[in-house]
């Protein structure tokens, strides 16, 4: 069943997307060689419960295996869903950043990709084409497209022009007073195919695309997902409201940008 919201609800839907981005441009002010991904995922936790926040992702998923963290840190060959841990960070890592955040009982959940130093030039374009993946995905949010529009236009973008992998397993979704709502929105498909999109529906769209093939395994931990071939992985993440003519997104990649630009330590690939 897919929610839509009202307009009020949407304001209150930014005000959460906003708090994420606000954490992660706290994030890109700070993160540098050295540090270690527990000690990100820390302030990261602070910083939400400081602004009235709570942190969504520690506890969610089944029962007998939570989600232990209040961000999801996935470096290098981690996709998605990396646990934050006692490694230091090193120059030409990839960091991609996942933190979701329950804010008036809305959720906001998105993610970015850092580069701590200077990465290789292969990893620089995939970090670039990934993140324009994104907004070519967004592109296609609008009322009367549907599901497989955007789908097709990140894999286009991605897989077809650049031969990347697109992960398959995992998805983006609806989001709301849940984590994941319906519908689920994939990174591959057919142009015209699927839900119908409706102005008020909110879409976390996530890219997860790898350097090398698409397929991806999990570890014992029940969590953590990898790619196979050992090659890096880019996640981009934002919350969309669909409309009719332009897309609104609720999150806002510009703060983050501006004190990744701004931290000597982390390599801007634009
Ligand atoms: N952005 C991811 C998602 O929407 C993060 C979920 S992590 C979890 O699926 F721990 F909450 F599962
Ligand atoms: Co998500």
């Amino acid at each position: 069943m897919i929610y839509i919201k009202n307009e009020e609800q949407i304001e209150l839907m930014r005000k959460s997307a906003l708090l994420v981005s606000h954490t992660l441009a706290e994030v890109a002010k700070i993160l540098k060689p050295g540090m270690t991904t527990l000690y990100v995922d820390n302030v990261i936790d602070g910083f939400i419960k400081d602004h009235q926040g709570i942190p969504s992702f520690k506890g969610y998923g089944p029962v007998t295996n939570p989600y232990p963290f209040a961000s999801c840190i996935s470096v290098n060959d981690v996709v998605v869903h990396g646990f934050p841990n006692k490694k230091e960070l090193k120059e030409g890592d990839i960091i991609s950043i996942d933190i979701g955040i329950i804010l008036n009982k809305w959720h906001g959940d998105h993610a970015y990709t850092f580069a701590i130093g200077e990465p290789s030039k292969e990893v620089q374009q995939l970090i670039k084409i990934t993140k324009e993946s994104l907004y070519k995905g967004i592109e296609k949010a609008l009322e009367n497209n549907r599901i497989g529009d955007i789908a097709y236009a990140i894999q286009e973008h991605t897989e077809k022009k650049h031969g990347y992998g697109v992960v398959r397993e995992l998805v983006g979704h609806g989001l709301g007073k849940n984590l994941h709502e319906d519908p689920q929105v994939p990174n591959y498909g057919k142009r015209g195919s699927g839900t119908k999109l409706k102005t008020g529906m909110v879409l976390a769209i996530e890219p997860m695309i790898n350097l090398g093939t698409k397929d991806v395994f999990t570890e014992m931990d029940g969590w953590t997902v990898k790619t196979k071939d050992g090659k890096v992985s880019v996640h981009f993440e934002h919350d969309v409201c669909v409309k009719k003519g332009k897309a609104d997104v609720l999150s806002d990649y510009s703060i983050i940008e501006e004190a990744e630009i701004n931290n000597p330590e982390l390599f801007f690939c634009n």
